[in-house]
């Protein structure tokens, strides 16, 4: 019965994942491994309790974020204590599954503690507070954390080019030298100082595309990099709204930093979708979506130091765009609520197939 023994192999070599296509075995994960691009995504600790939460996320991944657990809020809940308890969750899992773990975030102007913004802390003190911060929360996760966004966010999308104010700038910045972006060189040495194994990022918002905040990026990366700051990479969120990537100028942008001798990751990738009051998309709109995913992964790849994909999320089911656009879009994931692959997810994988270094 030799058609027996084929047709076997043939449904345990085929899945069928969502919208009725069938797709070959293979997950995005081991897609990646001719390339050696690291494919990875933000995680919540919640979850992880949830067998298809758990099980997708093993099956698909070789990287991990803590999507909040480590920023200040979370892990610096009082002035003189840590509560790693959360960020550990996620890095004992991404440990038992052989997956690296991106750290996210030492320095941003959000989902800060009172204490913190509401101190009234002079500017040596609060140099102080956040030099302590840097050493702590990277020194607890030595040789763990291979890769930190050390500072998120920094420069103003108002004010083309300019640092943002926030208590960073308008505290330490002032307190530690008097010109610009000074104390983000200090946040750097400092996570040096505390593992100088880590690869240390800047991360950043609509900085994608060759635009005057890239444009600024650009010039303090390379003058990092000329004056021996250690910085590592520059990563890019690539949170998508309008469901259009000028895919161009997103290629020139890796381009040129890729160029300086950093890194580039993508870190926070989604693309959001109109959807109707019970969250669903247009079935043409999953279809556009797909060809983001698949034109944003061919990107990375065409560029040898482009070095990781993440998504913000996997699965729809828990995502930031619900609240973050008051419910107006969503679907902005790989995988549908029941953790069903989208068209996105099999255009990724595609992609990644097809990716040789
Ligand atoms: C978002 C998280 O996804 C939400 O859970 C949280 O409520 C707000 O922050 N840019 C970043 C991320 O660098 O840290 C943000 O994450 C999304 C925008």
């Amino acid at each position: 019965m030799k058609w027996r023994a084929h047709v076997f192999a043939l449904a345990t070599a085929v899945s069928y994942l969502g919208f009725g296509a069938a797709v070959p075995e293979q997950s995005l994960r081991e897609a990646a491994r001719s390339s050696g691009l690291l494919i990875g995504t933000a995680v919540r600790p919640a979850p992880l309790s949830e067998a298809a939460y758990a099980s997708t996320l093993a099956r698909e991944f070789n990287l991990l974020e803590p999507e909040d657990a480590l920023k200040w809020e979370g892990v610096h809940p009082e002035p003189q204590s840590f509560d790693f308890s959360q960020a550990d969750r996620v890095v004992d899992f991404a440990t038992r599954h052989d997956m690296k773990i991106r750290g996210h975030t030492l320095v941003w102007h959000r989902q800060n503690p009172k204490w913190l913004t509401e101190g009234k802390y002079a500017s040596g003190e609060l140099a102080q507070i956040l030099e302590q911060h840097i050493r702590a929360v990277v020194g607890h996760y030595r040789g763990k954390i291979f890769a930190w966004d050390v500072v998120n966010e920094a420069f103003d999308e108002l004010h083309p080019g300019e640092l943002r104010s926030t208590i960073w700038r308008d505290q330490p910045g002032i307190g530690l030298a008097e010109n610009g972006n000074s104390y983000i060189e200090r946040c750097f040495r400092w996570a040096h100082e505390a593992d100088p194994q880590a690869l240390l990022f800047y991360n950043e918002a609509e900085a994608e595309v060759l635009n005057p905040k890239s444009d600024a990026i650009y010039a303090m990366v390379g003058d990092f990099r000329q004056r021996g700051v250690p910085i590592d990479g520059v990563g890019f969120q690539m949170h998508i709204a309008d469901l259009h990537a000028d895919v161009a100028s997103i290629s020139a942008n890796i381009s040129r930093f890729t160029a300086l001798g950093v890194q580039v990751h993508i870190t926070e990738m989604d693309v959001a979708l109109p959807v109707d009051p019970n969250g669903s998309p247009r079935p043409e709109d999953l279809q556009k979506q797909a060809d983001i995913y698949r034109q944003i992964a061919t990107a990375c790849l065409s560029h040898p130091g482009c070095t990781a994909i993440q998504t913000w999320g996997f699965t729809d089911k828990y995502s930031w765009i619900g609240s973050h656009s008051k419910q107006r879009q969503g679907a902005a994931l790989l995988f549908d609520r029941d953790y069903r692959a989208k068209p996105a997810y099999a255009a990724l994988r595609t992609a990644l197939e097809s990716g040789r270094r």
